[in-house]
């Protein structure tokens, strides 16, 4: 079957299979920044955003979102560089492989939310497991880069 998305504000028409996840449509179609982890809802590494809010690639089947826009930290190349260098110098990123999905985060949280508080921030964390850093560091370095009091 062939989906259209607007990825990255690009317009796709991609072939997929009916059972295809967004997770590894979006990677074969090059968006290497979506990260395969669990695969089972539980870590959000695979987090991208369809019509602007966040959602779990990995458990999102690629036809039910025909029609929608995407958006990978490939679309966002600018604030992505200027959030992960931010996150990165407060010390809260070591392998970097949950980066992705918390730039995604991040940017919901500011562009989206607005004005986010300490809640909306721990609300759209909790799907962001850290297997290194823990949490409370990247937790904080989000907070100061909302300007977020903690
Ligand atoms: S890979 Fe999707 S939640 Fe872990
Ligand atoms: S920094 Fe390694 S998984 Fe988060």
């Amino acid at each position: 079957m062939i989906i259209k998305i607007n990825l990255n504000g690009t317009l796709k028409e991609l072939l997929i299979s009916p059972d295809d996840t967004l997770l590894d449509v979006l990677r074969k179609t090059g968006c290497l920044s979506v990260k395969k982890g669990c695969e089972t809802s539980s870590c959000g590494v695979c987090t991208v955003l369809l019509d602007a809010s966040p959602i779990l690639s990995c458990s999102y089947l690629a036809a039910k979102a025909d029609g929608h826009s995407i958006i990978t930290v490939e679309g966002i190349a600018e604030q992505a560089r200027e959030i992960g260098e931010f996150i990165a110098a407060q010390g809260a990123d070591q392998c970097g492989f949950c980066l992705p999905s918390l730039i995604i985060s991040t940017y919901y949280l500011k562009n989206t939310v607005g004005n986010p508080t300490l809640k909306d921030i721990k609300r759209v964390l909790q799907a962001n497991l850290c297997r290194c850093s823990g949490y409370e560091s990247q937790e904080a370095a989000v907070a100061r880069y909302l300007g977020v009091k903690i």
